[in-house]
């Protein structure tokens, strides 16, 4: 059965094939396209010894110089952790303020570095910390702008969070400028920092999770220097030609949540700390976004385009990149009239080729999941991950418009959730679903569907 792409009329792809210059750090990215992270689930994990937690496996480094031999402008990795038991997953990449530039984590973070910049990709790495989302199965207790809880979702139960104190803080700020320092040592071009999904550095930023008095809370200048602090104790310690990004909402679905207008001035302020780039996205774990369950959404293609229209027009130096729901090369190539660069998270996961595939004119679009896949964010975020575990196997990712794959993959991923409430929360089981269908592990990698 042949693959199903989405519809796209045919255009001239060449504004995505334009580099694309970082004003601050100088850097140029070859192209438009930015492969979004895209949390893998590869890094070693160890229930007992914390230290041996997150360090990149021979199978980490392979999934990057797949993505790094196929024209991604810029690769960002999967959330990398500052501490070993606050994480946003198991599997995670981990770097604290104690891991030394030298010895196996920083051999296997360079290696990694230069398998994904092998062919001139730049990478960056996303560091993150999940605050009041940490998983309560992963360590009972965090810290979060505010102690307020995140509700059960979807069958986790989330850490009980205090509010973070000033010595926390300053553990966090340490804690992301010393991940800079050391990607910046081990070879990377550059630090997203995680500002969206409802992570920490969003839990400041939203009124929804940060009811702060002191000077860190109330007025957006208060909510934004935690950001700011982070932003200043980077710079002070990396490379001028390092590159500083951010993933941020631009919008969230809660009452008090971030609204486009508060997104225009942390935008603003990005600019004035000096951020290369800021990524728009949006939603978090009450409510992630991604989908068409709008009808307007669904013939916009990009999720989030509306809310960020008013946005951009006020970057000239800070560049705007766009992830959400982008799969044909029309509304790519339009969408660049406001924004710099086009992220792409589950597509590169389906077809780590895309970007070289669209750029050579082979294809026009991303493949079309059957019905139900993208709006299920489970049956999504899942399926992508165990695309990228079979192109670290050396399988050609298994193909999700198939409906016959897809459905075998829905009992898959019941399984795999069957095994985790059995295991009652034991942290001994991880990874993403494993494919039952031998027709979804038959096509060597390359060799499509
Ligand atoms: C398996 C998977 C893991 C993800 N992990 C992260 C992550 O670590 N950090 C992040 O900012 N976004 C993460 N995302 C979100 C993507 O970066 C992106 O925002 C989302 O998939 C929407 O873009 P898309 O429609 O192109 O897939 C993840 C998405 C998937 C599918």
């Amino acid at each position: 059965m042949p693959v199903k792409r989405y519809d796209s009329s045919i255009v001239d792809v060449a504004p995505l094939g334009q580099p694309l210059k970082f004003e601050f750090s100088g850097k140029v990215a070859k192209n438009r396209f930015y492969k979004a992270s895209m949390a893998e689930d590869l890094a070693s994990w160890n229930v007992e010894d914390l230290e041996e937690r997150g360090i990149p496996t021979k199978e980490l480094i392979e999934l990057y110089r797949v993505w790094g031999e196929n024209e991604w402008g810029v690769i960002a990795t999967g959330n990398i952790d500052i501490e070993f038991d606050m994480l946003d997953a198991i599997g995670d990449s981990i770097i604290t303020p104690e891991c030394p530039f030298s010895g196996p984590r920083f051999e296997a973070f360079q290696e990694l570095a230069k398998a994904a910049t092998a062919h001139g990709s730049l990478v960056v790495g996303q560091v993150t910390h999940p605050g009041r989302q940490l998983a309560a199965r992963i360590r009972k207790d965090t810290i979060s702008a505010s102690a307020t809880q995140h509700p059960p979702k979807n069958g986790i139960e989330y850490a009980k969070p205090r509010a973070a104190t000033k010595e926390d803080i300053a553990r966090v700020v340490d804690g992301f400028a010393h991940a800079a320092e050391y990607l910046d040592k081990a070879g990377f071009d550059g630090i997203q920092l995680h500002g969206a999904h409802g992570y920490l550095i969003a839990q400041f930023l939203s009124e929804t999770t940060n009811q702060r008095t002191d000077e860190y809370g109330g007025s957006i200048t208060n909510r934004l220097r935690l950001v700011s602090e982070i932003a200043r104790e980077i710079k002070r310690r990396v490379s001028p030609d390092f590159i500083v990004g951010i993933k941020v909402n631009s919008v969230e679905f809660q009452e008090k949540g971030i609204k486009p207008a508060d997104t225009r001035i942390l935008c603003e302020t990005f600019q004035e700390l000096g951020f290369d780039y800021v990524e728009l996205s949006g939603g978090n774990h009450e409510d992630i976004g991604w989908g068409t369950k709008k009808d307007s959404t669904a013939k916009r293609e990009a999720y989030f385009l509306e809310f960020v229209r008013d946005v951009v027009p006020h970057l000239s130096k800070t560049k705007k990149i766009l992830t959400g729901g982008f799969r044909t090369t029309a509304a790519m190539v339009d969408a660049l009239d406001i924004l710099d660069g086009i992220g792409l998270g589950r597509p590169a996961a389906q077809e780590p080729r895309l970007a070289a595939d669209i750029l050579a004119g082979k294809v026009a679009s991303a493949v079309q999941p059957v019905d139900g896949v993208v709006d299920d964010v489970w049956l999504s975020l899942s399926s992508a991950g165990s695309q990228m575990v079979q192109i670290v196997r050396g399988q050609e990712p298994f193909d999700l418009s198939n409906p016959k794959l897809a459905e075998s993959f829905k009992k898959d991923l019941a399984a795999q959730i069957g095994k985790i409430i059995a295991a009652n929360g034991s942290l001994e089981i991880r990874g993403f679903p494993e494919l039952s269908d031998p027709d979804a592990t038959s096509h060597p990698y390359g060799v499509p569907y």
